[in-house]
């Protein structure tokens, strides 16, 4: 990778955390928490969520990454929730995976798409596809009515609605810890120290035969200004634990994803969680 590739990549992420921890306060803590326990560590993956329409669908949200080496690694099918998502890596150094999925909005009411329509009809397709990730706001604060109308139909919807394209999570590489041999460990460690994980019976989704295995806090509530300068509570961003294994087929680290953890994952950020955690509604 050429020198200005990687400090654009560098520069991008940079920008992508911040805007993330504006809504996962949580994950600034946990990153304090670990590194004072001495522990450094890769980002595995980042998250990142959209409508699949017009300008702001998954393939132009990838574009400043594959514009820079980052080659599709997957492609995945969420179909209770009606979401398409793609996998991408970067060939060379140790930079983290990217997540993209779009929400279909074809089985959803007219009057759903119509108001995500009206969301995204300020976004330009000739503005430059970085910009959207990295502005300050992607469009205009919504409504908190809006925010409800989206809310009774997916609560995906509403959040990216609400907090334009953003990352929903970053991913913290459970292999570069030295403090933690399991993932449980490290669970717990969070529990004691006050953060919800997702899943209440089971904490770790996946696992050594699936390759990978995952846990996440829950999203907390936090205040958001809605149009109006509305402050409301609604769930932010979470953060997520990966731990990669070998893949006996190639002698080489699993790269992928599996559907069926994501699936649950997803519910992180899903304002029935959030609420159980801090009792605030919507
Ligand atoms: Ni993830």
């Amino acid at each position: 990778m050429n020198d200005a590739d990687q400090i654009a990549l560098e520069n991008l992420f940079a920008t992508l955390w911040t805007r993330y921890l504006a809504i996962t306060p949580d994950a600034a803590r946990i990153h304090a928490l670990l590194a004072e326990r001495g522990e450094t560590f890769r980002n595995d993956h980042v998250a990142l969520r959209t409508f699949a329409c017009g300008p702001v669908g998954l393939e132009r949200l990838a574009e400043p990454f594959c514009a820079r080496g980052y080659v599709e690694s997957g492609r995945y099918r969420f179909a209770q929730k009606r979401l398409n998502a793609r996998s991408y890596r970067h060939p060379a150094g140790a930079l983290p995976r990217v997540f993209i999925s779009e929400l279909e909005l074809g089985s959803f009411s007219p009057a759903f798409r119509e108001l995500v329509e009206r969301v995204v009809q300020g976004v330009s397709a000739e503005e430059p596809a970085e910009q959207l990730l990295t502005g300050l706001q992607t469009w205009p604060a919504i409504r908190f009515a809006d925010y409800q109308k989206l809310l009774a139909e997916s609560d995906y919807a509403a959040w990216v609605a609400t907090f334009g394209l953003r990352v929903n999570h970053f991913t913290v590489h459970f292999n570069d810890l030295k403090t933690f041999s399991e993932l449980s460990q490290l669970n717990a460690f969070l529990e004691q120290s006050g953060f919800q994980l997702n899943g209440e019976a089971q904490k770790v989704q996946g696992g050594p035969s699936a390759l990978l295995e995952q846990s996440s806090t829950v999203a907390a509530s936090i205040p958001w200004a809605f149009e109006g300068g509305e402050e409301r509570h609604v769930p932010g961003g979470y953060y997520e634990f990966a731990r990669r294994y070998v893949d006996p087929q190639t002698g080489t680290i699993f790269e992928g994803f599996v559907a069926a953890s994501a699936d649950k994952i997803f519910e992180s950020t899903d304002v029935r969680s959030a609420r159980d955690r801090s009792g605030e509604r919507a």
